[in-house]
């Protein structure tokens, strides 16, 4: 099976590509423009390290003579779409680039998925995110209507979704949107909470805590969303042109367990700092995850509290150590 990983070289992509590696199943065509939202020589350390036989194709998918020539040259089985500017926050003073970037990637990949004879199938990043603020105590299940995007990045992987319902319905192109949650782990992305917490206490600097910590996320270990994705890449279920499907863990923990959560690992006391809640931020989100447990027995199992301590002792022994 020819697997096409766009957004290779990222957190997720990275792990994706070992992952598929580890049976001679897929053969993996990796391409990754090492986009500087974070650091570019972190992300050929981490995928160096995580992929070392593999080969990144240095190409930016927002080029569609690029992308076309690409899906030419390989006839991709599979294309799974992880490329993405990603971040709420930084979404809010940069819109063009990340709609640029969001919406030009993922229109190419599905217009060279229409143009190509073998018609692959997709397999798409979107985020909880499009679920907004709306009423934050109930889980969010994949068929409910979606309240306005409260960021640019929340819009872009909105309308990614329904670029790909509008080339299921007229094309066949047949679409899985994957709706990730909070998603941590091991050589995981410097711009999220659980890494610059780390980071700040062991520098003995102050955390911001967004509404006084009491934000809830569902964590998701990367572990638990590479085993899903590889498992709807192999799956020889039939399915609708378009499927939407949560990936998330069940259980949510506030931001202050998260703090607390690491403080016990590095065995420091924290300082923090109360900031107002954020706009654009719900309070807390958390997946119904029938859909994906009936069409594909996924279940993310990965216990929160030992994730974190295993993400914090990478941080401390091996990372360090690399850099
Ligand atoms: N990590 C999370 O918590 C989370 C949650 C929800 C959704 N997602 C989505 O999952 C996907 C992967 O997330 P991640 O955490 O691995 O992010 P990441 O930033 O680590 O990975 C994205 C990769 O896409 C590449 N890329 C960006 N623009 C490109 C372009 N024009 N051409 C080629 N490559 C390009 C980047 O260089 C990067 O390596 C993203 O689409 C993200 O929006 C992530």
């Amino acid at each position: 099976m020819v697997i096409l990983v766009a957004g290779a070289a990222g957190f997720i992509g990275s792990h994706l590509c070992k992952r598929l590696l580890a049976t001679d199943t897929f053969k993996v065509i990796a391409v990754d423009n090492f986009e500087p939202y974070y650091s570019p020589s972190y992300k050929r350390l981490r995928f160096n390290h995580l992929c070392p036989n593999l080969e990144v194709h240095e190409f930016d998918l927002t080029n569609k003579k690029i992308v076309n020539d690409l899906f030419h040259d390989f006839k991709f089985d599979v294309c799974i779409n992880l490329a993405a500017t990603p971040g709420v926050r930084s979404s809010i003073n940069e819109p063009y680039k990340y709609l640029h970037n969001n919406l030009n990637i993922h229109l190419n990949l599905i217009e060279a998925t229409r143009l190509n004879q073998n018609k692959a199938r997709m397999i798409f990043a979107s985020s909880s995110s499009v679920y907004g603020e709306d009423n934050f105590l109930t889980k969010k299940a994949e068929d409910q209507q979606l309240s306005l995007p409260s960021s640019f990045y929340a819009y872009s992987k909105k309308s990614c979704e329904e670029i790909s319902i509008m080339y299921a319905k007229s094309y066949d192109i047949s679409t899985v949107a994957l709706r990730f949650f909070t998603v941590y782990g091991p050589w995981g992305r410097p711009d999220m909470a659980y890494w610059s917490f780390t980071e700040k206490m062991l520098k003995d600097e102050e955390l911001p805590l967004f509404n006084g910590g009491d934000m809830h996320r569902c964590f998701t270990h990367v572990d638990d969303i590479v085993s899903s994705i590889r498992k709807i890449a192999e799956s020889d279920r039939s399915i609708n042109n378009y499927e939407v499907i949560n990936i998330g863990n069940t259980l949510s923990h506030s931001v202050n367990e998260l703090v607390n959560e690491i403080a016990k690992s590095l065995n420091i006391r924290p300082k923090t700092k109360t900031l107002p809640k954020r706009s654009d931020e719900p309070l807390q989100i958390v997946p119904e995850m029938k859909k994906a447990k009936k069409m594909f027995d996924i279940e993310p199992m990965i216990d929160f509290k030992l994730g974190i301590k295993e993400f914090v002792n990478w941080y401390v022994r091996d990372f360090s150590e690399l850099m």
